[in-house]
């Protein structure tokens, strides 16, 4: 057996399914150019069949990522799969085409309504034409930890023999607990004899908590394909944290002896921060190994210890995952060219276009701000990413507020030579700024989650705001936007939720 363990990156297709989490194509494509310097082995770009969107989405991304091998989810159906197979081809050799079907007696008989033995057949034909359109097909039997472990089987040796040469096990609804999905691995590892011609891989979802638990179970017992995402996002309790797996194979190389890793664990932190900004979804503070306080020790024991040996209390280095890599920060007088190369350093992609909008939102925070430091750089790159190209963009906002006045906004948007402008009181600037671009662009919108946040440390910091808007039909669309002035960065973060439903 293989002793590589291969990171499969669901980040943009189960992660992206969380609520209020969607991101857009642009968003995407810079975390998926993320994801590759990171070097995970595969990224699932997304499900093309289910939408337009997605279907250019995952085409692009198959265009433009160089590295890892592109991966599209189809259903076990024709159309599915054919849609799959058209959006990753510009991979080429890379491309994947990820077929699942239900396996689980609870979904044969109530969602799929179907036999076992259409099953077998269905898995047969559906991995059979995938493999008419690439080499690498994966196969996953959903709710595969709730299926009778024969039938599995079962299953996967069908799968295997049409060509699938990854067979992935999903925890779909996080039902397993560590020893018994190890034994589920042993078993198919045992009782497959065709196993030996594909990759075995766990999904794992966290609903109870130990979606890492169960992950690092699997390997133990020969699982050498691991498949999550970035920070954990996902459906519900989320996919398994990808960089707890990879840090605890990683830190814990006597227990996991001899299993290798292609990822350059360096950036993680960095992936973590663009995936948190791009999808909206904040990272808790004592989350491991990404969160705020991954490494912060505050008793005096702990202090002590550290200063005498940081091996005492701290079992990783935080350079090892990227915390503490700053440089000197940029001010009003760096010139494009420091900027846009500052920016080639802290890992974006972005054409002269882009670069021409970021530099004159770099000059205003500039004017304001003494320095402006790597995190406001990236909050306002992605700020601008987030607004997106051919969209409405704030021109102008006028606030005026007080204790004794009522709120009252003033805002002008441009889109190309078009600008638009009206006013609106509200209950505060904020509710104000946001009725103004409502009464401009016709639209009203529910504010149902706010928060913001300071991008760096000082009074003059950048304000990043998050929020989640519902505009009628009960979905979340969420927008960011950031600057030193809170309201300002609430009308850019509320301005970019209204363009994404326009
Ligand atoms: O959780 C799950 O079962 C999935 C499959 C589509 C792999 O996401
Ligand atoms: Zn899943």
């Amino acid at each position: 057996m293989s002793d590589r363990v291969y990171v499969f990156d669901t980040t943009l297709r189960d992660g992206e399914q969380c609520p209020g989490a969607s991101m857009n194509s642009r968003e995407k494509l810079e975390v998926a150019h993320q994801l590759a310097r990171l070097g995970v082995d595969i990224i699932e770009a997304g499900f093309p069949v289910s939408s337009d969107g997605d279907f250019a989405s995952v085409k692009q991304i198959a265009t433009e990522v160089r590295g890892p091998v592109i991966a599209g989810l189809a259903r076990c159906v024709p159309r599915d799969i054919d849609s799959a197979a058209a959006a990753v081809a510009p991979a080429g050799e890379r491309g994947r085409v990820h077929v699942f079907l239900a396996t689980s007696k609870i979904h044969r008989e109530h969602k799929l309504k179907k036999a076992n033995d259409e099953i077998l057949r269905l898995t047969e034909e559906g991995v059979r034409r995938a493999r008419s359109y690439v080499k690498d097909v994966e196969f996953s039997p959903e709710d595969a930890s709730r299926t009778e472990p024969e039938f599995l089987a079962q299953v996967v040796r069908v799968a295997i023999a049409a060509g699938a040469r990854t067979v992935n096990i999903p925890d779909t609804v996080g039902w397993a607990v560590p020893e018994e999905f190890a034994a589920l691995i042993r078993y198919l590892l045992e009782n497959v004899e065709n196993i030996g011609e594909a990759v075995l891989s766990v999904h794992c979802h966290n609903d109870l908590g130990l979606a890492v638990a169960n992950t690092l179970a699997a390997v133990r017992a020969g699982a050498r394909q691991v498949e999550g995402t970035i920070n954990g996002i996902g459906e519900r309790a989320g996919n398994v944290a990808l960089e707890e797996v990879i840090m605890a194979i990683k830190t814990r190389s006597d227990f996991f002896a001899g299993l290798e890793l292609g990822v350059n664990t360096r950036e993680i932190v960095k992936t973590s921060r663009l995936v948190s900004r791009m999808s909206g979804l904040h990272v808790q503070r004592s989350k491991a190994v990404v969160g705020e306080n991954a490494f912060a020790h505050s008793s005096g024991i702990h202090q002590d210890g550290i200063l005498k040996k940081r091996e005492t209390y701290e079992i990783m280095d935080p350079r090892e995952v990227g915390w503490g890599e700053t440089e000197l920060p940029l001010t009003k007088h760096s010139g494009r060219h420091a900027m846009a190369a500052r920016l080639v350093q802290l890992g974006f992609t972005l054409n002269e276009a882009e670069l021409d909008t970021i530099f004159i939102r770099f000059k205003e925070v500039g004017d304001k701000k003494k320095f402006v430091y790597d995190d406001d750089l990236a909050a306002l790159v992605e700020d601008s990413i987030a607004a997106g190209r051919d969209n409405w963009i704030l021109d102008y906002i006028n606030v005026t507020s007080g204790s004794t006045t009522i709120p009252t906004a003033t805002v002008r948007l441009r889109k190309g030579d078009e600008t638009l402008q009206d006013s609106s009181s509200g209950n505060g600037a904020v509710d104000a700024a946001m009725k103004a671009i409502d009464r401009i662009l016709s639209k009203h919108g529910n504010l149902i989650e706010y928060h913001v946040d300071a991008v760096t440390q000082g009074q003059d910091a950048l304000g990043e705001v998050t929020l989640k808007v519902d505009f009628g039909d009960g979905k979340l669309i969420s927008g960011k936007g950031a600057s030193t002035d809170v309201v300002e960065a609430s009308a850019r973060a509320y301005l970019t939720a209204v363009n994404r439903v326009i």
